[in-house]
């Protein structure tokens, strides 16, 4: 596994893989999901190749860059167990050099939800991962079902910007007890930990009301709610049934319809989603 930083060296070694590419971008800090990402990349792709860079520009003032969990050589052992080739690992200044006024913008499907709450997430977004295509050039990209509102978005820039890679979607990997993988799970206590799966058990409540006939978004939104509120750790943001595709909130009878949240715990923001009717 070639592990590079500069991007003439990422370049010279991309140039030298046999296709089709498959590329994983991370932030590091790499969990099962990550791991799932790469194993399905290797089963589909000649070459497969990752990046580890925690984006300043996703992040708001107020947020977690500082305190973001960072462990280089364990991400790399992992990579490297599932048979990835190469691996960018950028310092800031390389992907953001001094003088840097460049922005990828997605105007519409970034207006709500996770955009809603954090308004320069998707810029930060959506301009590294158009400079990640740019740098890997890769066939195929993979991005994890957990972040939905980023796959859209991702999914539109892509199509917007006649990127050449196929955008592949994978499932949520989830702990045993329901809780959605994420980096950010490291933050949580104890206690915190063990009221986290409180997420996954409001969408599965909607879920198991949508199966038995129950079509009222509202009535969905309010069930996964009042889970929700009765958690004493738990604080909620946002909850939403929304169209899948537009993200726009939904009112009345629904068919499709994406189910997501956002809940405090503590002082740790986690993010989960359901896809409720046929993908
Ligand atoms: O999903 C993430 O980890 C990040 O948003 C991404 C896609 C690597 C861009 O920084």
């Amino acid at each position: 596994m070639k592990v590079v930083t500069t991007l003439e060296d990422l370049r010279h070694a991309r140039a030298a893989l046999p296709g089709p590419v498959g590329l994983v971008p991370t932030m590091g800090y790499l969990h099962e999901g990550h791991v799932s990402l790469a194993r399905r990349a290797r089963a589909e792709c000649a070459s497969v190749a990752a990046s580890i860079f925690v984006n300043p520009t996703q992040f708001g003032p107020s947020e977690d860059l500082a305190s973001y969990p960072r462990d280089l050589p364990r991400d790399l052992a992992l990579l490297e167990a599932v048979g990835v080739d190469l691996v960018w690992t950028p310092p800031p200044e390389v992907v953001y050099p001094a003088g840097f006024q460049t922005w990828v913008t997605v105007n519409e499907v970034t207006q709500h939800l996770e955009g809603a709450q954090r308004p320069t997430h998707f810029r930060g977004v959506t301009t590294v991962v158009a400079k990640l295509f740019n740098a890997f050039r890769p066939d195929r990209a993979y991005f994890g079902q957990k972040d939905a509102q980023q796959v859209v978005v991702i999914k539109q820039m892509a199509r917007d910007l006649n990127f050449a890679v196929a955008i592949v979607v994978c499932p949520t990997v989830r702990e045993h007890d329901g809780l959605a993988m994420s980096s950010r799970n490291a933050y949580l206590d104890p206690a915190q930990r063990a009221a986290a799966p409180v997420l996954f058990h409001a969408l599965s409540a909607a879920a198991t009301a949508y199966a038995a006939g129950e079509r009222d978004a509202e009535i969905l939104r309010e069930l996964m709610a009042g889970i929700i509120d009765a958690e004493a750790l738990a604080r909620r943001q946002y909850v939403s049934c929304a169209d899948p595709e537009t993200l726009q909130e939904l009112y009345g009878p629904i068919q499709r319809a994406l189910l997501s949240m956002a809940v405090y715990i503590g002082k740790t923001r986690l993010i989960d989603n359901l896809v409720l009717g046929d993908m």
